[in-house]
């Protein structure tokens, strides 16, 4: 089975990852992995800086001639504003003595993790909190899931993700989503995010993708955030990952789990989610066919999932992420020193991450998909997989 973990704060010496239980065999290169590091952050409003300091992962084992070996594959990604000093981060973050004169941050932002993590760990400063739940974690998730990834790839699995709605702006029902997507995932779901990466806010329409940005600048004029709903496809999968046996084995909880255990996300729909709500029976479950010798359905209303496991249709999930909490126009908090009421100060931020955050989506999902195959065709090595799955 798949592993990672990663270590690092945002403005600390860098981001490790380790990523076990790959198959030997597999063939993987830093460009591969620094690909989807580059997606990420990409996106409406970015520019200048982000332009020239692209996210990088250096392999430090695990691979031997840019295949893996079937030990633990380490990563690691420098920060360059620490190792350049901007801003006294080596002072701030330093590992051994505290300097006179470090400012403690005790104004703790609604909906960051400030508070609760400050009390939790017995901190009177928020930096320690800040510096490990900030989403720039979410780079060494993005690096370790590309090796799942293409560990899936390798197989004819693949994921895309696109921009349903931002704000007020967005597609309006279940029907226009897979008239726009699914001629696309009829090429596989790379053909997916390959088309929605033309759109600097990552939607496959182009008159909503103007929306979004004019919401985005009206938010931004506001000193307001927002946040959004995405869909990640997952074409290619064979029918029976995951299994209705026990709940730990159920394929559409643990994808939910992935979802929503990356920063900012707040719910979660398989295939037509709250929308069957409102529907009655006939109109939600997708009746069976069998044509040319294999099942199907003549709809995908569920999303590629049923009972915990995939039908063989792609499945289909939607994530949505909250607004992001630091905003430009302050929000009442409590100084945790005096106690007193006071308002948010503002750190520098992004107004909407939705569009980055759509590859952090695709790239968390990898290695739930991943470990249910293994689970399925597993073996120690891509032979013997292969050997397992017939391609
Ligand atoms: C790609 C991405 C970028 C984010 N960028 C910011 C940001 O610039 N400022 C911010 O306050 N929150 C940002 N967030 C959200 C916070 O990390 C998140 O709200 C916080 O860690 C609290 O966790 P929770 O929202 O899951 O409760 C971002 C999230 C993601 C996924």
């Amino acid at each position: 089975m798949i592993r990672y973990l990663t270590a690092g704060e945002s403005h600390g010496p860098g981001l490790t990852g380790i990523v076990e239980g790959v198959p030997a065999g597999l063939s993987i290169t830093e460009d591969e992995i620094a690909e989807h590091l580059v997606r990420r952050q990409q996106g409406y409003g970015r520019g200048g800086r982000m332009a020239f300091e692209k996210d990088f992962a250096t392999i430090k084992s695990g691979v031997r001639f840019s295949k893996t070996i079937g030990g633990p594959i380490s990563l690691f990604m420098g920060n360059r504003a620490y190792e350049k000093d901007d801003a006294g981060w080596p002072t701030v973050m330093n590992k051994e003595k505290e300097a006179p004169g470090i400012e403690k941050i005790t104004l703790p932002r609604p909906g960051h993790a400030d508070l609760v993590g400050a009390q939790k760990y017995r901190f009177d400063d928020i930096r320690p909190v800040i510096e490990r739940s900030s989403a720039r974690e979410t780079a060494m998730r993005v690096a370790c899931c590309s090796i799942a990834r293409k560990f899936l790839k390798h197989f004819g699995i693949q994921i895309g993700g696109h921009v349903l709605r931002i704000g007020r702006v967005g597609f309006d029902s279940w029907n226009e989503i897979r008239l726009t997507a699914d001629p696309l995932m009829e090429n596989g779901a790379e053909a997916v995010y390959k088309a929605a990466d033309q759109s600097d806010v990552r939607c496959l329409d182009e008159e909503l993708s103007q929306g979004m940005r004019e919401e985005i600048k009206i938010r931004r004029k506001e000193g307001s955030s927002l946040g959004g709903i995405y869909e990640i496809v997952i074409t290619g999968v064979p029918e029976g990952l995951g299994s209705f046996v026990h709940w730990d084995k159920k394929l559409d909880g643990k994808l939910a789990q992935a979802i929503v255990s990356t920063q900012a996300m707040k719910g979660v729909e398989i295939g037509l989610g709250f929308e069957s709500g409102h529907r009655h029976g006939q109109q939600v479950h997708d009746e069976i066919t069998h044509e040319d010798g294999s099942f199907k359905r003549r709809t995908n209303h569920m999303g590629g999932i049923e009972g915990g496991m995939s039908t063989g249709m792609p499945i289909i999930i939607r994530g949505v992420m909250k607004p992001i909490p630091t905003m430009l126009n302050p929000l009442s908090t409590v100084d945790m020193k005096t106690k007193k009421e006071t308002e948010t100060r503002y750190e520098r931020s992004d107004v909407c991450a939705l569009p980055r955050a759509v590859v952090v989506a695709e790239s968390v999902i990898a290695p739930v998909i991943a470990n249910a195959f293994i689970e399925k065709f597993g073996g120690d090595s891509m032979e013997e997989i292969e050997e397992r799955y017939s391609l």
